[in-house]
């Protein structure tokens, strides 16, 4: 009896501790660490938001938010004909922009997928009269250029019958037959085909898990079976779950959505940052999907500050466009790409593969390293704000000598103190209109 009474303790206690989604006992593979440290690396993605909901011109929550009905809402497929798409130009775009990866939604919440599927008829090549696999195309283009490419992959679906419906997609006049083993074994059947078909896979991006987020029993998602399956097909393919909670074992990368990690701006973010390889996610306007009213595009410049402060904490930025229902990415995102890489070709040293765990980021800025080179990267407008003055103290306390210091941009040589507390540096004028001001420090 007694014995009974502490193993029932135990096991609640560890249910507690231990997520029931979780892969217990998760180590990372060689491959994976090989994978994750190349990911670290990158710094910059392209994310793309393209499915049938674009042709509505709202975002890829339309159906959701409009409430369409369940039998309606793929009548857009009869329609879905990209004359304009080309996956040579996205990619040569996306490349120019000096982004390392594509990451692109391959069935999104609206349950269609973009890509042939033998697990549902409701797919780009089956129900659409343009009928060709666009994220073969791409993969093959992904291949031919050298830039790696991720899936981003809804695990809710407000389509389906037999999806156990959370908290959305509840307004699309669906018969409740949920079940759940269909539902899993259709997701299992569709990543099976995206690992094996596409070549080789970056990462798989999990989204919808908050669907579940108000259940009152914890909502088993069985990422105890799906993680290992990924891992099984592709042993490098890492895995990231955008459920804006601390990471569950078995996930390679931690996601934060329109957040830099560490802060909690959009409200999601409570959790911790983690050690693993961080991403930031981001629109380029304020939507995902197309959204045909909205032109609130970021600058370039608060898209390069965006950029340095997520490599400033130590984090990739996943930068979003959502191409046009013809198949063209919009034409101020291309401008936006073509800018980014303008900034990146003349600054990408300062950015790739740097890591900025050596100093905090600080009110004026932030600060990445490499091997023997630190920058410093200054915001004017903070730098402004945070009153410095004209010399600007680093607070990194180390036995390195500097060598010298100087502006990164025209190697002109700036003056500079060391002292047991930290650097100090005097500024040189700092143009206002800049987005990044860079300063590099050398040492012996
Ligand atoms: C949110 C949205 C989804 C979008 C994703 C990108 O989870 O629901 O539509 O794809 O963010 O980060």
């Amino acid at each position: 009896m007694k014995k009974t009474f502490w193993t029932i303790v135990t096991i609640l206690l560890l249910g507690s501790i231990l997520p029931s989604n979780a892969q217990p006992g998760y180590t990372p593979s060689e491959e994976i660490i090989e994978s994750q440290q190349k990911f670290r690396e990158y710094k910059l993605g392209i994310f793309i938001h393209w499915g049938i909901y674009s042709m509505l011109g709202q975002g890829e929550w339309v159906m959701h938010n409009q409430d369409i009905h369940y039998q309606e809402y793929p009548k857009l497929a009869d329609g879905f004909y990209p004359v304009n798409f080309n996956a040579k130009e996205w990619v040569s775009a996306i490349k120019d922009s000096g982004a390392k990866y594509i990451c692109i939604t391959t069935r999104h919440h609206d349950g269609f997928s973009m890509f042939d599927t033998e697990c549902s008829d409701y797919n780009i090549v089956d129900s659409t009269p343009y009928g060709k696999d666009i994220i073969a195309e791409i993969a093959k283009e992904c291949k031919e250029q050298g830039i790696a490419l991720h899936f981003y992959y809804s695990t809710l679906d407000w389509g389906r019958l037999d999806y156990p419906r959370g908290r959305t997609g509840l307004g699309t006049g669906r018969p409740a037959q949920i079940d759940e083993n269909t539902y899993f074994d259709f997701m299992k059947g569709q990543l099976t085909e995206l690992l094996t078909k596409y070549g080789d896979i970056g990462c798989i991006w999990f989204d919808g898990h908050w669907d579940h987020d108000q259940d009152t029993v914890e909502y088993y998602w069985r990422y105890d079976q799906i993680y290992p399956l990924i891992h099984q097909l592709q042993p490098g393919c890492l895995i990231g779950n955008n459920h804006h909670l601390n990471p569950i074992e078995g996930e390679n990368i931690q996601i934060f959505e329109r957040d830099i990690p560490g802060e909690n701006t959009a409200g999601w973010h409570e959790g911790q940052v983690s050690t693993l390889p961080l991403e930031t996610c981001q629109t380029m306007n304020r939507s995902w999907g197309y959204r045909i009213k909205d032109q609130d595009y970021k600058s370039i410049n608060q898209i390069i500050k965006y950029l340095v402060s997520t490599a400033g904490r130590d984090a990739n930025l996943l930068l979003n466009v959502g191409p046009q229902p013809d198949g063209r990415i919009p034409a101020t995102a291309l401008e936006r790409l073509s800018a980014l890489g303008d900034w990146m070709e003349a600054n990408g040293e300062t950015i790739y593969g740097t890591r900025s765990t050596l100093v905090p980021p600080q009110s004026w800025g932030v600060i990445t390293h490499k091997d023997n080179k630190m920058w410093l990267h200054i915001f004017p407008e903070d730098l402004a704000k945070a009153k410095v003055g004209k010399t600007l103290y680093v607070p990194y306390s180390t036995d390195r000598k500097v060598k010298d210091t100087e502006i990164f941009s025209s190697k002109e040589k700036l003056s500079h103190k060391q002292y047991k507390e930290g650097i100090f540096i005097t500024l040189p004028e700092i143009p206002s209109d800049c987005a990044d001001f860079i300063i590099e420090i050398n040492f012996k």
